[in-house]
């Protein structure tokens, strides 16, 4: 049985007893990426352990003209998501009960990886992020806590925030689940027409042309991906190879492809691993 909590006194009642904690973030309209994260919560945890949802359309990630007040707001089938993956509480609180307390401009600063990529074209969004991340974290006070791959850089930049912040929780990453075609499942999806729907297999194809070129270095693996949006229509935000923690790319190893473009004026992101520099 899931219990829907919407104020803090009533999250508090509900976890009043401290049993081991996992907390799974979302902004509702769930899918079966934010499923898997449920599923490995509770994987994670000893049998008397309890998950914790929390649905909340945060304000301030959003930039002024993004989508806001548009992105969908799908309680009632959340709900019956996180029932049907054994989730125990779901904490879907109003933006007055998150932000009412008034923080008098007091917010997480990201640092200067909060400015590149995403955060090149959104500014202000991982301050956005990684304050409600603090405050929920605060406020469920899990022992640990799960966030997708498919948000590469929001993942690095959690686990950046609690270990130069002393958080006592521990951040687990959780690989991208994906539509048949490939296509990351995103509650964003839901905007693409069947056209742009189709257009946008070609992300992931330009993913795998990256991962292919790996040998030749990074700069091919740019090339490789760019090509394969390009033939596809897409408008490009940026194509990029960086380290595991969104450095510069090593000359050898294990780097990170990520990508951002528009299709059909809807943004969407993706990443994935790619071998930089091949056999000897
Ligand atoms: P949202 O976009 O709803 O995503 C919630 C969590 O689900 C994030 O950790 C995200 O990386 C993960 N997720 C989304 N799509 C996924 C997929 N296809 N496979 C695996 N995991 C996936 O990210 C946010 O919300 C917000 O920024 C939040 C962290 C909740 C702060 O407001």
């Amino acid at each position: 049985m899931t219990l829907l909590a919407t104020t803090r006194v009533e999250l508090d009642a509900a976890t009043a007893d401290r049993a081991p904690t996992a907390v799974v973030m979302t902004m509702g309209a769930l899918h079966d990426g934010h499923a898997e994260l449920m599923r490995e919560a509770r994987r994670r945890l000893p049998a008397d352990g309890r998950v914790i949802v929390t649905d909340f359309v945060n304000p301030t990630q959003f930039g002024a003209g993004e989508d806001f007040d548009r992105y969908p707001r799908t309680l009632d089938a959340d709900i019956a998501i996180c029932e049907r993956n054994g989730v125990d509480v779901v904490f879907a609180p109003a933006v007055a009960e998150v932000y009412g307390g008034s923080e008098l401009g007091i917010t997480v600063d990201p640092g200067p990886r909060g400015d590149i990529l995403e955060g090149a074209t959104r500014p202000g969004h991982f301050s956005g992020v990684l304050t409600v991340v603090a405050k929920l974290l605060h406020m469920t006070r899990p022992d640990i806590a799960l966030f997708g791959e498919k948000d590469y850089q929001q993942l690095v930049l959690i686990r950046d925030m609690v270990r130069a912040l002393d958080f006592r929780v521990e951040v687990i990453g959780v690989p991208t689940v994906r539509e048949a075609d490939g296509l990351a499942m995103s509650s964003r999806n839901r905007y693409l027409s069947d056209t742009a729907r189709a257009q946008a297999a070609a992300v992931p194809r330009a993913l795998a042309a990256g991962q292919q070129a790996g040998g030749l270095g990074p700069a091919a693996v740019m090339d490789a991906a760019r090509e394969v949006l390009e033939s596809g229509g897409m408008q490009i935000d940026y194509v990029a190879v960086t380290d595991h923690e969104l450095g510069e790319a090593p000359g050898r190893g294990t780097g990170r492809l990520v990508v951002a473009v528009y299709v059909d004026g809807t943004r969407l992101i993706d990443n994935a691993p790619v071998e930089l520099g091949g056999e000897a």
